[in-house]
């Protein structure tokens, strides 16, 4: 995203927790905590004070490497109206297409994707939109591809899974993760500590039965 004045960032190393600064930070609910500037979030998943970071990733086996580098950019798939993109290294795997537009997004097709299936274009990027992860993007007639959806910079907690930003929140650490996205604006991070995409959410908090409230 172009710098859009705002100073809203996550900054971490391979071995640290993210440093949240300058950003509203709310639970599942919607619910703002309360924050000093600056702010550690957990992603090691062992924190006893979730998702606030209590410095337990200093005495846990975190496996902080990133166990699979992603490869390719996101599929296009493409209908007479709408160009759907889809960016499988990004996605999570929660389902807000599947359910929100089964015509369209539906696993037991191939290709399991398939844009001409939406009469209502305008419902299907809306169900777009809300995926959090920043894994799906469209295109239009005129050939330009939308990824970046909010101007609000906000962090929200997940109840059991991950850290969703949106709204162009930077993303410094050191080892080149911002390249990685597909939109800037918006994306996943793990907190589970399980992810094989770290820093972002993989959809393995499910696998583990991460528990965000401990
Ligand atoms: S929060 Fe860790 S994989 Fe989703």
């Amino acid at each position: 995203m172009e710098d859009n004045g705002k100073k809203g960032m996550v900054v971490f190393t391979k071995y640290s927790p993210y440093s949240a600064v300058d950003t509203k930070i709310e639970n599942y609910k919607g619910e703002e905590y309360e924050t000093p500037r600056v702010v550690s979030l957990c992603r090691c998943g062992h924190s006893k004070n979730k998702p606030f970071c209590d410095g337990t990733h200093g005495s846990v086996e975190f496996d902080n490497e990133r166990k699979e580098e992603k490869k390719h950019g996101p599929k296009a798939y493409k209908g007479s109206k709408i160009t759907v993109f889809y960016d499988r290294y990004l996605c999570k795997h929660i389902g807000k297409c599947t359910h929100g537009f089964p015509e369209v997004f539906n696993v037991n097709n191939t290709p399991w994707i398939a844009p001409e299936q939406a009469q209502d274009v305008e419902k299907l990027i809306e169900v777009i939109k809300k995926c959090p992860s920043g894994a799906l993007s469209y295109s239009l007639e005129d050939g330009k591809r939308e990824t970046e959806y909010s101007d609000v910079q906000k962090i929200k907690i997940e109840k059991n899974g991950s850290i969703n930003i949106s709204g162009g929140v930077k993303l410094i650490d050191d080892n080149n993760s911002e390249d990685i996205l597909d939109s800037k604006e918006h994306y996943s991070l793990c907190r589970c500590g399980a992810s094989k995409h770290k820093p972002f959410c993989d959809g393995s908090h499910h696998d583990i039965e991460f528990d965000g409230q401990k």
